[in-house]
């Protein structure tokens, strides 16, 4: 009886620490899906905006420190609200995407 509930209390764990490994790994393919899709053709795949557009508009790398010291939210609302001749996303995208977006940039910085 007892080994019994000890099993049951082992996979429990074990389950509950793969749904917490899965999170991560969920959000940031999502975020880098839809970059690739939404945002690359500016940006570019590494975010360094090598693209004609981003060269044109001289856009910032995104993993650059420039970028990266703006905070969660004001990437948020970049993304949201556009800026300049930024799309906005806000009525286009679900908050999660956002959101995932934002876990994606900051993944730009160690690329
Ligand atoms: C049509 C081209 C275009 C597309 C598509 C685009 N962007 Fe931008 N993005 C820009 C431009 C231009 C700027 C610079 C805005 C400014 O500062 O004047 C910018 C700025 C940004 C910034 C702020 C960088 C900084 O200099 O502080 C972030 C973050 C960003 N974009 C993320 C995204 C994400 C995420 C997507 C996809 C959902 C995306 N962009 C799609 C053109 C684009």
């Amino acid at each position: 009886m007892m080994k019994k509930s000890n099993r049951i209390a082992k996979l429990a764990v074990a389950a509950a620490l793969l749904g917490l490994a899965a999170l991560p790994v969920r959000a940031q393919s999502a975020g880098e899906s839809l970059y690739k899709t939404k945002c690359a053709a500016c940006h570019g795949a590494d975010g360094k905006g090598e693209t004609a557009i981003g060269k044109a508009n001289k856009l910032q790398d995104l993993g650059s420190a420039d970028v990266q010291k703006q905070s969660d939210t004001q990437l948020t609302e970049i993304i949201t609200n556009g800026k300049n001749k930024m799309p906005a996303y806000g009525k286009s995208m679900k908050p999660e995407q956002i959101k995932d977006l934002v876990v994606y940039v900051r993944a730009l910085s160690k690329k």
